[in-house]
């Protein structure tokens, strides 16, 4: 039986490592702490957890550190790396190193070069959670993505996914696409060619079977779709800022477009967004977003949570 301490000090660096019962307990944990998460507060405190984020980030930062702070554990580390003596040339050796020296219980690391996380949790004793390394991996916000289609369409199951935007460069889009791989989806690669699916994320699917298509006409794609992910074009990642100009506004999710959708499709994105998807949708029963990142926090909380061996 699956248990929470089968979660125990291990580290979370890539959503291939997630087998889909694991995923549904964490879920279902999750759901609970949603629910009332009263009997969690303070479960662990005098533990010490730390944030290491080398690259800049808002939401993942604020959620982990809250989730941190509602089980009672105390914070340290840095959202940005401006904050910190990694300015001065300190290396993401002696950073670990030195929080774990500090009495971290667990590092949340963030880094804009692929395999920090599985470099910082080669080199660490205590576990590591992968809070996204450069266009590869960000494990606990495709866990967070999973868990806000179930809870907003009751099942994963049967569903209709199209991932839209940078596919190439968005570490979102890859550890979704990892993740959906564990159940019966048909999922659609929306993307100029240019930014499709990585070489290696399209063999992992084939491997596990997962249906899935690659296509560049939003429109034609929309009207099939139980789940529209939305993902911005990652400028900071493409080499070559002409290439940007050309990629970037060429889909926008408006409501126009939303009126060749089905009336229960859910419009999703990790965020920030840059333009693709406008406020006007804001309001519309389309729009998922806003809930999805809510649900980023009681996802985080049981992760962290079983992570440090509490119950
Ligand atoms: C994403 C990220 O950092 O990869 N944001 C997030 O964590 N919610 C998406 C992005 O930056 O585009």
């Amino acid at each position: 039986m699956m248990r929470a301490a089968n979660f125990m000090g291990r580290d979370i660096i890539t959503a291939r490592n997630f087998g889909r019962r694991e995923l549904e307990f964490i879920f279902d944990a999750a759901d609970v702490l949603q629910r009332d998460p009263s009997p969690a507060l303070n479960s662990m405190r005098g533990e010490l957890v730390g944030l290491l984020f080398f690259e800049p980030s808002t939401r993942t930062y604020s959620s982990f550190s809250i989730a941190a702070q509602r089980l009672g554990c105390s914070v340290t580390g840095f959202a940005n790396p401006s904050e910190s003596s990694v300015t001065k040339g300190e290396t993401l050796y002696d950073t670990i190193k030195m929080f774990e020296g500090y009495g971290a219980r667990c590092l949340v690391v963030r880094h804009s070069m692929m395999g920090a996380a599985q470099f910082a949790a080669e080199i660490s004793d205590v576990p590591v959670i992968n809070a996204g390394d450069g266009s590869r991996e960000h494990p606990t916000q495709a866990m967070l993505d999973l868990y806000s289609m179930r809870k907003s369409l009751g099942k994963i199951d049967g569903l209709r996914i199209g991932i839209l935007g940078d596919l190439k460069y968005g570490r979102t889009a890859s550890s979704l696409s990892y993740a959906l791989a564990n159940y019966a989806v048909e999922v659609s690669f929306i993307a100029p060619e240019a930014l499709q699916i990585r070489p290696e994320v399209a063999m992992y699917l084939k491997e596990k079977n997962l249906r899935y298509t690659v296509q560049s006409d939003l429109k034609e794609a929309i009207a099939n779709l139980d789940v529209l992910y939305v993902t911005r074009i990652q400028k900071e990642r493409i080499p070559d800022p002409t290439e940007y100009e050309r990629l970037r506004g060429l889909y926008r999710v408006d409501l126009d477009l939303l009126k060749g959708a089905k009336e229960t499709l859910k419009v999703m994105h990790p965020l920030p967004r840059v333009d693709e998807i406008p406020s006007e949708v804001d309001g519309s029963r389309y729009a998922s977003y806003f809930m999805q990142a809510a649900g980023g926090l009681p996802l985080r909380m049981a992760l962290l949570k079983m992570v440090l061996g509490g119950e």
